[in-house]
């Protein structure tokens, strides 16, 4: 009755297909959220990616497009990892569509030599039901264990001039940069070194996840991500002594108005404690607040554990809107 298959994602039928069952679902499921919109999934699932290997399966009934699941494994670390992301319409559940869509990808797994797989799966903040949280019973059903939990933030512009005025702090040596899409070639490898922190220094809960490694093709290839997107990178750093030593960036949608996803933040351990995290996303709110007035919401995830960041998620006024679990399955 349903039909599980590889398919390619520059077929323009298989990409639409495949909106319209991302759309449906998240509508669903996570209503309160922005849903990705068709020329985001075109842009990021068809870039030529240099540091990671893609694959795409749906199921069909009757020629149907009803769920889908694509993989995703790093070239450059993490060589026991595979992500994947996995949805089912919500018209066709509990009939074993999921079950078969994951079958597919852990043989894909187990063909690429990945131990480790990893999904998430988000229920929003309020309201309630037996479906609150699919891709929970789901992925406890196949063995999953939840790894990590973390919760999506959402925070209303425009702020108040008083909050902003409250939490300008200009009284030392820091130095507030921004940058627009390219990080400046100056600041890559301070860059680098603090992405690679990112996995080592926020909470991390159980998951299996080991050092990044970060350079100057991988941070253009993300950059080249975020244009095919269809959005612009915002980032915003403290410089000392020639170092950037602290950075956040958004990623904000070009031309309709639409909602702004909050990226890394993060301040190197030698400058925590003076205030920079609050202070560097600040600047780049208070900026897109004055460049995008159309600009209505940002979006952030923090891991419940991580304490430092929502605190000053807290301070800037952050709402929590939902819960997103890290799904993790070893020895596949
Ligand atoms: C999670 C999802 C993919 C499941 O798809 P599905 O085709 O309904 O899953 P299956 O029919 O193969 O379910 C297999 C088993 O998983 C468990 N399960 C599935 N949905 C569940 C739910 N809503 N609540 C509790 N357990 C659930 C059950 O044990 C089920 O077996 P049963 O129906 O015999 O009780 C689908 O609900 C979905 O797309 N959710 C939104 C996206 C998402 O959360 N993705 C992350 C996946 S980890």
């Amino acid at each position: 009755m349903y039909e599980v298959r590889e398919v390619d994602i520059d077929d323009d039928a298989i990409l639409s297909d495949w909106s319209r069952v991302v759309d449906d679902v998240m509508r669903h499921d996570v209503p309160n959220q922005p849903p990705w919109r068709h020329e985001e999934l075109r842009g990021y699932h068809r870039l030529p990616w240099r540091t990671r290997a893609v694959a795409f399966f749906a199921a069909f009934s009757a020629g149907e497009m009803v769920g889908v699941a694509n993989t995703r494994c790093s070239l450059v670390d993490t060589p026991h990892l595979l992500n994947f992301e996995l949805r089912v319409h919500p018209d066709h559940r509990r009939r074993r569509v999921g079950t078969a869509l994951l079958e597919k990808v852990i043989a894909s797994a187990r063909d690429l030599g990945r131990s480790t797989l990893l999904v998430e799966a988000e229920s929003p903040a309020h309201g309630g039901g037996p479906d609150v949280d699919p891709g929970g019973g789901f992925a406890a059903h196949h063995g999953f264990k939840p790894a990590l939990v973390n919760h999506h933030r959402v925070l209303r512009l425009p702020l108040t001039a008083d909050l902003i005025d409250g939490l300008t702090r200009p009284d030392d040596d820091y130095e507030i940069v921004s940058w627009r899409d390219h990080l400046p070639e100056e600041w890559i490898e301070d860059r680098a070194r603090l992405a690679a922190r990112m996995v080592t220094d926020s909470p991390m809960g159980d998951l299996e996840i080991t050092e990044e490694n970060w350079d100057m093709d991988r941070f253009r290839e993300l950059e080249d991500m975020v244009a095919a997107i269809d959005r612009q990178v915002w980032g915003v750093g403290a410089v000392l002594a020639g170092r950037l030593v602290a950075a956040s960036e958004l990623t904000v949608p070009n031309l309709v108005r639409w909602d702004a996803d909050q990226w890394d933040t993060i301040v190197d351990p030698d400058h925590r404690g003076h205030g920079l995290g609050t202070r560097i996303k600040l600047a780049n709110i208070a900026a897109l607040m004055a460049g995008r007035p159309d600009v209505e919401r940002i979006w952030t995830y923090n891991a419940a554990a991580n304490t430092p960041m929502i605190r000053v998620n807290d301070t800037l006024g952050f709402e929590i809107g939902g819960t997103l679990t890290e799904w993790q399955r070893t020895r596949v």
